[in-house]
């Protein structure tokens, strides 16, 4: 029986399909905001525990200006996929250029669930700190630099905060060094947000854990005026190896080092590889009670195989395909074994607003230098920076082939898009407003690329315009667009 929709009848189904095409997925991904020593979801309150991959395909020594990891939807589309077979709700980039345009694949990221924790700094000369000589590159222009990733995220409600270092503090020189200047850096940002960016996004460290700095160096972040303490802890651990115990591995130690710590703390990177194939045994014990009231969960090291040996997933440098290792199908079980709602939390001491006298084995000079940038702290940045913000998505699927770990091409990867992402005319305004105005006994991979030698704390990482498409504008012609099809399905009905 051929069906003759009524006036009504068409209005309804008009109705309908702008009603579904406003909402392709029914919730919004939160900000995350912190609550004495967790992250918590800003709009129902529930604690957050990470479950994440560090991601820096290339590796972070290796960046250079140009492209990142957040600059080409087709290989966004390529990861984002493979991050939602391993369960992840958070990734870490250790760098980025902030002048490209992030925004397709920030995007795609928040409708997937996926919240990032972002490195300021890179390995290019002009914007890290110099470890051991700090003074000689905390200048204007590396401040620049920062405020523009700061700018070039700030948009993105799935930004779950920056580090404004990862371990700087490795080694006696450094740590006889650089203390007050990465401290210095964290106040310069969290004054640069509070007065520039409408979200207080959290800023922290992440360290090196080499034991004789593990508690003094996280309590002299913590400590201190609101507007220098960091916000947040990562610590990048690798004692954990093979088949241990909570108490073989040290992480009874370790849990215990950080249990009077009062701010968010977690792995910024985690996994040992000196026995392989991974299995990552310790995610259990980081997803329990005995950990939970103090940890945060973690970032595995990391996403793709580079010279270090801890890649999940083989990337091909000829024709860009992506095959998963055993060590991905190892995490994907173990992630998805965890369950984190239950999970026990307990409230830690307040945060000490003042700082102790000395700090065991660091130099804990807690007078900062002053500030090379006190203008773009109070106004902004006054050259031309970008300041991403969401798009609707167009690249959901990947032109780039996927094998699992047996060798078979992945035939659907499509992206879940879990989450709806506000395109926001209101922030696109803003935006344009505003931007007139003006050896350790941990090595890590992160590091400096350096392998692990030792199980006692050791690490891998340390070195390292969008169109302007009126949202408006996109969002009425979308809507439009909806409207004509709506039109045709009523003719071919009728
Ligand atoms: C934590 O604080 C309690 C109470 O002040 C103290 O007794 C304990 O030694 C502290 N633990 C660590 C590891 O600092
Ligand atoms: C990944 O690359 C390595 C080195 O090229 C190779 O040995 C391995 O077979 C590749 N695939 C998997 C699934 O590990
Ligand atoms: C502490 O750091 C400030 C700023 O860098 C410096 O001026 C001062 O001399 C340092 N104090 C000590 C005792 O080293
Ligand atoms: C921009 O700010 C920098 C540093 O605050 C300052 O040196 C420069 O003169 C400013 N430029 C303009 C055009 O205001
Ligand atoms: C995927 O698409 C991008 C952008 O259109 C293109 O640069 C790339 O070569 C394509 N890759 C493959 C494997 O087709
Ligand atoms: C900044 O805004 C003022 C006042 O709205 C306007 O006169 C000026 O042309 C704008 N400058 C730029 C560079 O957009």
């Amino acid at each position: 029986m051929r069906f003759f929709p009524t006036a009504s009848a068409f209005a309804a189904i008009t109705a309908t399909l702008l009603f579904a095409s406003a909402s392709t997925a029914a919730t919004t991904l939160n900000t995350l905001e912190i609550k004495g020593r967790y992250f918590v979801d800003s709009v129902t309150g529930d604690t957050f525990w990470i479950k994440g991959v560090d991601y820096q395909p290339g590796g972070d020594s290796n960046f250079q200006d140009g492209s990142d990891p957040l600059s080409d939807p087709e290989t966004c589309a390529r990861d984002i996929f493979l991050f939602q077979q391993l369960g992840l709700n958070t990734v870490r980039i250790y760098a980025i250029d902030p002048t490209l345009d992030h925004d397709e694949c920030m995007s795609l990221l928040a409708s997937a669930g996926i919240y990032l924790i972002l490195d300021v700094n890179t390995g290019i000369y002009g914007q890290n700190l110099d470890r051991y000589e700090p003074w000689t590159t905390y200048t204007e222009s590396y401040m620049n630099h920062v405020f523009q990733v700061i700018e070039a995220f700030a948009g993105y409600s799935n930004t779950l905060g920056f580090f404004a270092g990862n371990e700087v503090i490795n080694d006696d020189k450094s740590a006889e060094a650089s203390p007050n200047y990465v401290k210095a850096v964290v106040r310069d940002m969290k004054n640069y947000i509070t007065n520039n960016i409408k979200r207080q996004i959290p800023v922290g460290y992440s360290a090196a854990d080499v034991l004789e700095y593990r508690v003094p160096l996280a309590a002299y972040f913590e400590c201190g005026p609101e507007e220098e303490a960091i916000d947040f802890y990562g610590v990048n651990s690798y004692q954990w190896c093979g088949q241990q115990t909570i108490d073989s591995s040290g992480y009874d130690i370790l849990v215990q080092d950080y249990t009077n710590f009062s701010l968010p703390i977690f792995f910024s990177e985690f996994g040992c590889n000196q026995v392989l194939p991974r299995t990552f045994q310790e995610i259990g014990t980081i997803f329990s009670d005995q950990f939970s009231v103090v940890f945060s969960g973690g970032l595995v090291y990391e996403y793709s195989q580079e010279s270090s040996n801890y890649g999940l997933v083989n990337i091909s440098s000829s024709d860009g395909s992506v095959q998963e290792r055993h060590d991905f199908v190892a995490l994907s079980a173990a992630y998805a074994s965890v369950t984190t709602s239950g999970l026990s939390t307990a409230s830690a001491t307040p945060r000490p607003t003042t700082c102790a006298t000395s700090y065991e084995y660091i130099n804990g000079n807690t007078t900062l230098p002053d500030t090379p940038v006190a203008t773009m702290i109070a106004n902004g940045l006054n050259s031309t920076y970008n300041r991403g913000k969401f798009v609707d998505v167009t690249t959901q699927s990947t032109n780039y082939t996927i094998y699992d770990n047996n060798g078979n091409v992945i035939s659907d990867s499509t992206v879940n898009e879990k989450y709806s992402i506000t395109v926001s005319s209101a922030s696109a305004i803003e935006q344009t407003d505003k931007s007139n105005s003006s050896a350790v006994t941990g090595a890590s991979p992160s590091s400096g690329g350096s392998d692990v030698a030792s199980t006692t704390g050791s690490s891998p990482s340390s070195t390292s315009k969008s169109a302007a498409i009126s949202n408006l504008v996109r969002g009425s012609e979308k809507i439009g667009a909806t409207a004509v099809f709506a039109v045709i399905l009523g003719l071919v009905f009728a």
